[in-house]
């Protein structure tokens, strides 16, 4: 049986005028789906997480550009042109770490800009190739899904046990997943992986979304809170660590979600294999080491209300909210891209 998804988590209208995201936030009580085309609730959809995950914020961000260019296509070229770089940019400012919202928006920039060089350009034709490139940042994160699954595949063995930290299923991408793919491979192909997904503080990316899509697939998990991960170590439940990544620097430094590093480090201590696993769009050529990676800053009410009936801290408290941490490279032992897997010392 092959796996199929009923939905992506991130998709356009079949007349193209609207972003089509599944509420992140809303889950796992109700899968609600949102239809978008106006510029501040695209940008707040994407800054309040309720899409998420570093290449489904890309692809959300270019089709969001799209819809948002396509109520304005009575203005002429060069109004056109200005307002799309006005809203690149604002889209762009929405969350800082994950390289793939502005590698997706600057490909849309770059494609607009070229277009620009020939003269008598359109508006709607300026339009029709940003929903084509839109469409192409998206059926590239599908194959690029699918071969990172691929290669993933290769490490697991039927029974294994597989710790995870945040979500980077099928939720937080086009489709498939990429610290997930291998074990929805690894499904079809009839291994029974055990996986233990961290509960993630303080959005509970893990428990929301990880455990709840796993079960929803019929895949064996089981919840832990983040300061579980040694004691099931040490158990000997774990056989791997897979995660995903949201920026990876040249020399093979990770960012990803806030408790990653930590992992990493009880891992390598335990000699259980700990690998990240993303697309080579989260590759950032500029950054030469993790220290170069702006690291989001969140509010505090996240830590202190946002998930519970009422404050669990007390009024005023003074909390430090980072939404990622820099792993760093000698603690991974591979990084898996749709390329292949890259071993430790890694020069991207
Ligand atoms: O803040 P989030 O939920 O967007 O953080 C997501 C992660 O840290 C994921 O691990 C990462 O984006 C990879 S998703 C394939």
């Amino acid at each position: 049986m092959e796996l199929s998804f009923p939905y992506d988590s991130v998709d356009i209208s079949s007349d193209n005028s609207l972003l089509v995201i599944l509420d992140q936030t809303q889950l796992p009580a109700k899968e609600v789906f949102l239809q978008l085309n106006e510029e501040n609730e695209i940008f707040d959809a994407i800054y309040t997480l309720k899409v998420r995950g570093a290449p489904a914020i890309g692809i959300a961000a270019a089709f969001g550009l799209c819809v948002i260019m396509n109520r304005e296509k009575s203005l002429n070229v060069n109004s056109f042109k200005t307002r799309t770089l006005e809203v690149i940019s604002r889209l762009n400012s929405s969350r800082p770490t994950a390289v793939n919202l502005s590698w997706a928006l600057m490909r849309m920039k770059k494609k607009v800009l070229s277009l620009l060089e020939f003269p008598d350009r359109t508006t709607d034709e300026l339009l029709k190739c940003m929903f084509e490139e839109a469409n192409a940042i998206k059926a590239e994160d599908v194959e690029m899904c699918g071969s990172i699954s691929e290669y993933g595949l290769t490490l697991l063995k039927p029974g294994m046990g597989v710790l995870t930290h945040c979500n980077a299923g099928h939720l937080a991408v086009s489709r498939l997943g990429t610290a997930l793919g291998p074990v929805y491979l690894a499904k079809d192909a009839g291994y029974n992986i055990r996986v233990y997904a961290d509960e993630t503080r303080p959005l509970l990316q893990g428990s929301r979304l990880t455990a709840f899509e796993l079960m929803k697939y019929g895949i064996d998990v089981t919840l832990i809170c983040d300061n579980m991960a040694y004691s099931v170590m040490d158990k000997g439940w774990i056989d791997i660590v897979f995660t995903g990544c949201d920026r990876i620097a040249k020399n093979g430094d990770v960012a990803n979600k806030i408790g990653t590093a930590g992992l990493a480090v009880i891992a390598k201590n335990m000699g259980i294999p700990f690998y990240i696993l993303g697309p080579s769009s989260s590759i950032d050529d500029n950054c030469i080491c993790g220290d170069d990676i702006i690291i989001e800053e969140r509010p505090s009410y996240e830590v202190t209300d946002l998930m519970f009936k009422s404050s669990v801290a007390p009024r005023g408290v003074k909390v430090y909210n980072p939404a990622f941490d820099i792993t760093r490279s000698e603690n991974i032992t591979g990084i898996i891209t749709e390329k292949g897997i890259y071993k430790y010392p890694y020069n991207f």
